[in-house]
């Protein structure tokens, strides 16, 4: 898929998620929404799910693709490098990133995308997995910082 056909996929996911979140503000709703859309449309998606802080820990939210990690080590992994930045993280080959947890061999590359609160606050991200090396780019990270701001949007 060249990068404008991807971008172009990515706006009408955006205008799709916008109409349907409508019917709640319940954040996990719109997570389990975000979820679905993005696994079932996007190309390369393996496992399209939330990791959100309860306490200090980092959980499993709604998701998409096979079972994984319920819990993730504290400070360990691209996940958490999510949370501790506030910044997204594109990670080409898993296996280059250190502390990175594997909840599937399978799994390539990544990305990781903070959410944030009505607040500013991160208290989540968007994380998905690709069963092939470099899956995500500029293109996936922009339209996806996009995307979560539908989570907690008023
Ligand atoms: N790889 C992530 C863990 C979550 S799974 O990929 C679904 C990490 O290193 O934080």
């Amino acid at each position: 898929m060249s990068n404008n056909t991807k971008a172009e996929r990515y706006t009408r996911i955006y205008t799709q998620i916008e109409q349907l979140i409508g019917a709640t503000n319940n954040p996990y709703s719109r997570m389990a929404t975000i979820s679905a859309l993005l696994h079932h449309k996007m190309k390369g998606y393996f496992w399209t799910g939330f990791y959100f802080l309860d306490g200090d820990d980092l959980v499993v939210g709604p998701y998409q693709g096979p079972v994984a990690c319920l819990k993730l080590k504290k400070d360990t992994g691209v996940c958490w490098a999510g949370i501790n930045t506030g910044k997204s993280v594109v990670v080409p080959n898993v296996h280059d990133f250190p502390g990175h947890i594997a909840c599937s061999p399978l799994s390539q590359s990544e990305i990781v995308v903070p959410v944030r609160n009505h607040s500013g606050s991160v208290v989540a991200v968007l994380d998905v997995d690709s069963r092939e090396l470099s899956q995500f780019d500029d293109v996936d990270r922009i339209h996806l910082e996009k995307i979560v701001q539908l989570v907690y949007r008023a």
